[in-house]
């Protein structure tokens, strides 16, 4: 089986990658157009594998990834390239708009011109797989309430809006054109290779550099966490089982508030690197002004994955984290050149001023 793997230089595609490639049946392409956020150290352990192979493209590119699917003769697209990091989104969200709608569109338009040229059999077997979040349903209060897959969109960043635009128009390709399209939308991932723009691994990091935590508002807003090998598990079943036209929503079953996240890091760093003096990690925390339109929760009903699909979480959030901050304190080589030369771990999206 062959899959296109779009944004496999990132976070989560990398993770998808490294998963698929350990299958010998499968064979992975990965189009990265590498932006800051794209990566290829973080397929070291696979950059030699004989089912492997990388092309560098932009989604938005509509010839170049036709002339990859029909060149690789791609079973499966798994779309994972966007633009992911909300506070960048507030700052300057036209590449948000540029990747996550537009691009959607050309990938959906040349997934679609090769999804006609394939045999009758071919055809029933294609699956455009497309990757979102749970953030396109917007806030929830947090005495309860959980997020189903029919939970009206309600996206509150320009980050989720983009990305609630971009299911809407998978949706609508399936329903058209019948292209056999099937979507997941996951909580908070986290663990190994995460760009440390994003509140666990920045964490991580500024307290080895003893540099302040910052904790948006009063850290009581709440997220989902899920390790990133179990949402990888789940793309696979997801882009390989699931239904065409179906959503599937992905989750830890770990709802943590930001401040418990941050503690708990604190403590795991004072155990494994004690700071001088005595001091503790904790000292470090800084609260400071929240980011504007901050939903407050998030949580997820995974019912259907599991019933369906078979998929339940492996790692629990106790364990992955602590995994987490060992891959950290062990693997330097890969941040130390981000937080040089890409992201040093300044304060974005405060809205002081909206950019492109
Ligand atoms: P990431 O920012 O780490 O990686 C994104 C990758 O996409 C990068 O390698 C980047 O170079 C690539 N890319 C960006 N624009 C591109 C373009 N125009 N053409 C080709 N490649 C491009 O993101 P991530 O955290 O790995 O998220 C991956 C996907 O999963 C996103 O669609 C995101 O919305 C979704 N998601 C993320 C989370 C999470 O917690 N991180 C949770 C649920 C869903
Ligand atoms: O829910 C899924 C989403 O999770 C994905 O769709 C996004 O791509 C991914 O980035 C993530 O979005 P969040 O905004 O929830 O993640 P982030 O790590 O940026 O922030 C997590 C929480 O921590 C959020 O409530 C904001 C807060 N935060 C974040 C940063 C960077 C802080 O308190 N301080 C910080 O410095």
């Amino acid at each position: 089986m062959n899959f296109l793997v779009t944004g496999g230089a990132g976070f989560i595609g990398s993770a998808v990658c490294r998963h698929l490639c350990a299958n010998p049946a499968y064979r992975v392409t990965n189009l990265d157009k590498l932006t800051y956020a794209g990566n290829l150290a973080s397929l070291r352990p696979i950059e030699n594998a004989h089912n492997y192979s990388f092309a560098q493209a932009d989604i938005c590119d509509e010839r170049a990834v036709l002339d990859l699917l029909r060149r690789h003769d791609i079973d499966i697209v798994m779309n994972l390239a966007a633009e992911s990091h909300v506070d960048r989104s507030i700052d300057g969200p036209g590449a948000f708009i540029e990747t996550n709608i537009v691009g959607t569109y050309k990938i959906l338009n040349a997934a679609l011109e090769y999804w006609r040229s394939l045999s009758d059999d071919r055809k029933s077997r294609f699956r455009f797989h497309h990757v979102s979040t749970d953030e396109v349903f917007g806030d929830l209060p947090f005495e309860g309430g959980m997020f189903v897959e029919e939970t009206p969109y309600a996206p509150s960043s320009p980050y989720s809006a983009s990305k609630a635009a971009s299911d809407h128009l998978v949706r609508a390709w399936h329903e058209t054109y019948g292209l056999p399209v099937v979507l997941s939308n996951c909580s908070n991932n986290y663990g190994p290779y995460h760009f440390p723009e994003k509140l666990i691994p920045l964490v991580i990091l500024n307290a080895l550099d003893e540099k302040p935590l910052p904790v948006y508002g009063a850290g009581a807003n709440v997220r989902d966490w899920l390790f990133v090998e179990d949402h990888a598990r789940a793309l696979e079943l997801v882009a390989t089982k699931g239904h065409p036209g179906e959503s599937y929503n992905v989750g830890g079953n770990s709802e943590r508030t930001n401040l418990a996240v941050v503690e708990t890091i604190c403590d795991l760093l004072d155990a494994r690197r004690p700071r001088a003096r005595g001091r503790r990690y904790r000292e470090l925390i800084s609260f400071v002004t929240d980011r504007p339109g901050h939903d407050r929760r998030y949580a997820i009903d995974a019912t259907k994955i599991g019933r369906e699909l078979g998929w339940t979480p492996r790692e629990n959030f106790d364990s992955g984290l602590a995994r987490t901050v060992d891959w950290f304190l062990d693997n330097e080589w890969w941040w130390g050149p981000i937080r040089e030369q890409r992201y040093a771990g300044e304060r974005l999206g405060e809205a002081r001023k909206v950019g492109a």
